[in-house]
């Protein structure tokens, strides 16, 4: 071989060497974006934008979006979500809903969340006797908007590839409304336990297919307490109090069934992990961070057993059925951020920013990860948490 073709060739296996030694290291990204899947929890204004002018949704009026916004934005709380907090920290802007804004710059970041949204299709449901008045933007409706919006959200298809590899895939949380309906139509919990497996599959393929248009962060939540809820709280009362977590007063059967879904969920996630070392599941531990509040809620700045809504009417929680938040109740608590329910479902501002805090400050990850790796952070603990007086680290 010439002398110069064989410094070449070595020349060229060193690089390729050096390449794939650097390419097995974990990857810090500068993360340029988030793209957003999930329900009320994470929809920052889709159901409002998909919903008719002339019938909207509880969501449209006040006292939704009393706190920060000053009105209201679709958000299912007073203020911020977890995915504004994140969206901050991250020094991005807060992601602009997909439907109904055709005009929005979806350059650095896109939500497709809807309020009421679940995992499953709604015919799969229906099939199982599980009815429901409210949206049928389910997981897979929301992955095929993504798909189909492609060309108009980043143009080539390399340019696409590039766009979602450096975004934060923030998926859900997704899969408590499949469980909410369910109950809500009398299913037992053995038989809405049937749908768990059938919720993390259809979390799982849509990872998967992410994976294979370029995504590599996934953030991945678990569902929340749902034996804190007050919704539950509300309809499942009773004078047994076997049936409540004497340190919370939360009703210990739905937290059990919760943490079954978390775990079965982790399992998952892990096996995913396994199959793709190059991309980062990490999964977001909502639940734990909330047990902690309700387990001691004045460390952080709430009022004792914070289970009954800010904005509600009645009862022993302060909610009834048939009296929403919005449309019934025109207006909130004196002081939000001291309540942890928002309305029957939904959770404060306060509540949502310690969610945050947890997650991106530690140590709410599993695995636990690294977010100040993230250059696009701009300035740093911008997760907004300190404006509402609560913090994980006020002991
Ligand atoms: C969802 O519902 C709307 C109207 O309520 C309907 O037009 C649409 O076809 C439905 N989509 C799916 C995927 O079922
Ligand atoms: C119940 O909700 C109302 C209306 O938002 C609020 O004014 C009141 O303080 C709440 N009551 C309790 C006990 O939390």
């Amino acid at each position: 071989m010439a002398p110069l073709l064989t410094k070449l060739v070595v020349s060229f296996i060193l690089s390729t060497l050096f390449l794939t030694m650097v390419n097995s290291e974990p990857e810090c990204r500068n993360l340029r974006s988030i793209i957003s899947f999930g329900d009320s929890t994470a929809d920052t204004g889709n159901l409002l934008g998909l919903s008719d002018p002339n019938d909207h949704p509880q969501v449209a009026l006040p006292p939704y979006g009393e706190t920060f916004f000053h009105h209201p934005t679709g958000r299912f709380s007073n203020g911020r979500l977890i995915i504004d907090f994140i969206a901050e920290f991250l020094g991005l802007p807060l992601v602009p809903p997909f439907y109904g804004s055709q005009n929005a710059n979806f350059e650095k970041g896109v939500n497709f969340a809807v309020g009421g949204a679940t995992a499953l299709k709604r015919s799969f449901l229906e099939e199982r006797g599980i009815h429901f008045p409210y949206t049928n933007v389910s997981l897979g409706v929301q992955l095929s908007s993504f798909k189909e919006s492609l060309p108009k959200l980043c143009g080539s298809p390399s340019d696409c590839r590039d766009m979602i590899e450096n975004a934060l895939i923030l998926m859900g949380e997704i899969g408590g409304n499949d469980y909410n309906y369910a109950f809500f139509v009398e299913k037992s919990i053995e038989e809405v336990k049937e749908l768990v497996p059938l919720v993390i599959r259809t979390i799982s393929s849509a990872i998967t297919e992410l994976i294979g248009m370029g995504g590599k962060t996934f953030l991945v939540p678990g569902e929340f307490p749902m034996g804190c809820s007050v919704v539950y709280l509300t309809i499942y009362h009773t004078a047994n109090m076997e049936e409540y977590d004497p340190l919370t007063g939360c009703l210990k059967l739905l937290n059990k069934f919760g943490e079954y879904h978390n775990e079965q969920l982790q399992v998952e996630l892990n096996r995913l992990q396994k199959l793709y070392p190059r991309v980062n599941i990490i999964y977001a531990d909502y639940y734990n961070v909330l047990s902690s509040i309700f387990q001691e809620p004045a460390k952080f700045g709430f009022i004792n057993r914070p289970l009954s809504a800010c904005c509600g009417f009645g009862g022993p929680y302060n909610d009834t059925v048939g009296k929403k938040c919005g449309t019934d109740v025109v207006e909130g608590c004196s002081d939000p951020s001291k309540y942890v329910a928002w309305d029957g479902v939904h959770l404060t501002e306060a509540a949502y920013s310690l969610i945050a805090e947890g997650i991106l400050s530690g140590p709410y990850t599993i695995p636990p990860f690294d977010w100040s790796c993230l250059s696009s952070r701009k300035i740093k603990n911008n997760g907004g948490s300190s404006d509402t007086g609560n913090s994980l680290r006020s002991n």
